[in-house]
């Protein structure tokens, strides 16, 4: 497998958490972690796979420091790129925008000539709405701190050994 980037934006420190962990599983020689607060276009383009982590905040509204990277994505240079998107958010107190910030990042992807890969099934969630399902999956996985904690660590494994399937 060729390198990977994993970049992340958290607020309350989630979504980094588990930027560290999958980091882990794939192994820290092989994958390098970014906060986007402090990462650029070309950052994103020395990598052959990227991994792509945002929160959701507001009602459905990208968390604030990816929201400022998604004009570096449009710019960089994806073709050819792997990339696969994860995020956390609240199933039962934002049933309605579940994860949307997932669904964001893989719009903005759209025409990039990049592949999404390590799409979820909506199996075991219990939302209503999300931005980040297209066609009855989840574009990329979902993590619940406040909900299913529990599964978290389970969910995350069983993603990265999926990616590794997939990657470049
Ligand atoms: C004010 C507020 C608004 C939120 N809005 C959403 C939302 O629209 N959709 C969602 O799935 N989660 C929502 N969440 C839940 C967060 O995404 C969740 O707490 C997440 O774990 C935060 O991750 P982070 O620490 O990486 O920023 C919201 C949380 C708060 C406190």
């Amino acid at each position: 497998m060729q390198s990977i980037g994993i970049f992340y934006g958290s607020t309350t420190g989630n979504t980094e958490a588990a930027a560290k962990m999958i980091q882990k599983e794939f192994g820290e020689d092989l994958a390098k972690v970014f906060d986007v607060a402090d990462a650029n276009s070309s950052d994103l383009e020395g990598f052959s796979n990227l991994v792509f982590g945002a929160s959701t905040w507001g009602i459905g509204d990208m968390q604030d420091d990816f929201a400022d990277f998604l004009s570096e994505v449009s710019s960089a240079n994806l073709e050819g790129k792997k990339v696969a998107i994860f995020g956390y958010g609240d199933q039962d107190a934002y049933e309605d925008s579940f994860v949307d910030a997932i669904g964001e990042i893989y719009e903005t992807l759209d025409g990039k000539s990049c592949e999404v890969v390590g799409t979820v099934s909506t199996d075991g969630y219990r939302h209503v709405e999300s931005r980040g399902e297209v066609d009855g999956k989840f574009v990329g996985l979902p993590l619940d701190e406040e909900n299913q904690s529990n599964l978290s660590d389970e969910r995350i494994k069983t993603w990265v050994a999926e990616l590794k399937k997939q990657f470049n």
